[in-house]
């Protein structure tokens, strides 16, 4: 009974540490045009996703301690969707905080990143690569 006990407390803590406790969220902040987003992790992808100005997509995610997690995005511009950017949108190394959420903004002049909450301010990550794949 008592090993049960100390079981249920443990099993409670893993969980409570590892069941999407981050968060991955990219937006567009684009003036005018759809901006379409895939993430893909070892394990996962996360699909294609065209986003509307001003609407944004999370990804809940477990920091899985046992295994290095690392999340790449890929972002493109419309119309034509010729204009991109590819980047690592997280590593398990930059964890740092509870429950941390790591956004990435699509705008006209770049891509833009922060972490939330206690992350620096928001700032211009990469410019876009205008070579079409
Ligand atoms: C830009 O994208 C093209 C096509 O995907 C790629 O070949 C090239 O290396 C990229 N350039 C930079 C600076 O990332």
């Amino acid at each position: 009974m008592n090993n049960l006990f100390i079981f249920l407390i443990l099993f409670s803590l893993c969980i409570g540490n590892t069941l999407g406790i981050s968060k991955l969220i990219l937006k567009n902040e684009l003036q005018n045009q759809i901006l379409a987003v895939r993430c893909k992790s070892k394990d996962n992808n996360l699909g294609d996703h065209y986003l509307r100005v001003g609407q944004s997509i999370g990804f809940p995610f477990n920091d899985n301690v046992w295994r290095r997690t690392l999340f790449w995005c890929r972002m493109w511009k419309g119309p034509d969707y010729k204009i991109h950017q590819v980047f690592d949108a997280y590593r398990s190394k930059w964890k740092s905080e509870y429950r941390p959420t790591y956004l990435w903004i699509g705008r006209e002049d770049g891509v833009y990143f922060r972490q939330e909450p206690y992350g620096k301010p928001l700032e211009r990550k990469y410019e876009w690569n205008k070579t079409a794949p």
